[in-house]
């Protein structure tokens, strides 16, 4: 098992990408923190990890969350080894009917939600811990409507980058996995009528080398290498899980 005896985090780990991560790491023998909003989310995430999971409520938006999300790990565990700051969402629109809600949204959970609980997770990391970042594959393309997540998921790559060097000297190391088209919830909250849906899964599949959508489990496995002491020597990168989406 690669993660025994790891204590981890995982923002967003009741849905998707971060639950798929949240159950392998519990898998390899780590013990995980899940955080998320939704109570009924949260209660099925503590189910399906078991003795090895707990679950904390929190909007990650809110001044003092990642705080209070740190103290509730500090309680559990006093420790972390491995932080995945996962939570996200995204909302298209074109340019002209992007709302300052809208805007505040995303950059508050996307990026500034994932910058404190950074910030306020690195005190309970030692020598040898792990952050592992969600960016996305629209970091690096142009795709019209996704203006403002596109840039919070930049702003995310470029983290990885100034804390891989700000934390190196501590012996933490900072990485970025970079999902693209993946089968979650995700797409069906960005607020896309039924047919535009179908349009972009349509085009997933014509636009994707490998010509289908990913599986959360598929980036989780990108996640656990870079959590786990297999990329001891690897720090600021960008590990891309797209089907060459973004890359052939
Ligand atoms: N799916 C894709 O195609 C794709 C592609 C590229 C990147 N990504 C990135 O992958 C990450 C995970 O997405 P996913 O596809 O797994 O989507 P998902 O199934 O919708 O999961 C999103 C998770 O984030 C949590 N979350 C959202 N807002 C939050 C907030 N304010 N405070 C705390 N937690 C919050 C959700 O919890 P609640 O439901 O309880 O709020 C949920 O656990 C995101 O950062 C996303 O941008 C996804």
């Amino acid at each position: 098992m690669k993660l025994e005896g790891k204590i981890a985090l995982v923002t967003g780990g009741t849905s998707g990408i971060g639950l798929a991560t949240a159950e392998l790491f519990v898998r390899e023998g780590a013990q995980v923190v899940v955080v998320g909003t939704d109570r009924a989310r949260l209660d099925a995430a503590a189910a399906r990890l078991g003795d090895h999971g707990f679950a904390v409520q929190a909007d990650l938006r809110a001044p003092g969350a990642a705080d209070r999300v740190a103290e509730a790990v500090r309680e559990r565990h006093g420790r972390l080894n491995i932080l995945f700051a996962n939570a996200g969402l995204g909302r298209a629109a074109p340019l002209e009917a992007v709302t300052e809600a809208q805007f505040d949204e995303q950059v508050g959970i996307n990026f500034r939600g994932l910058f404190f609980t950074v910030q306020k997770s690195v005190p309970l990391l030692d020598r040898g811990g792990s952050i592992v970042l969600t960016t996305s594959f629209l970091n690096a393309v142009g795709t019209p409507g996704l203006s403002v997540l596109s840039a919070t998921k930049a702003a995310v790559r470029s983290l990885a980058r100034t804390l891989g060097a700000e934390l190196a000297p501590r012996g933490i190391r900072v990485n970025a996995v970079s999902p693209g088209p993946i089968s979650t919830p995700f797409a069906a909250k960005m607020g896309l009528g039924e047919q535009e849906l179908r349009a972009m899964a349509e085009g997933v599949e014509a636009q994707v080398p490998l010509g289908r959508f990913g599986e959360a489990v598929e980036v989780a496995r990108a996640a656990l290498f870079l959590a786990s002491d297999d990329s001891a020597f690897v720090t600021g990168m960008e590990l891309i899980v797209d089907g060459g989406l973004s890359q052939v």
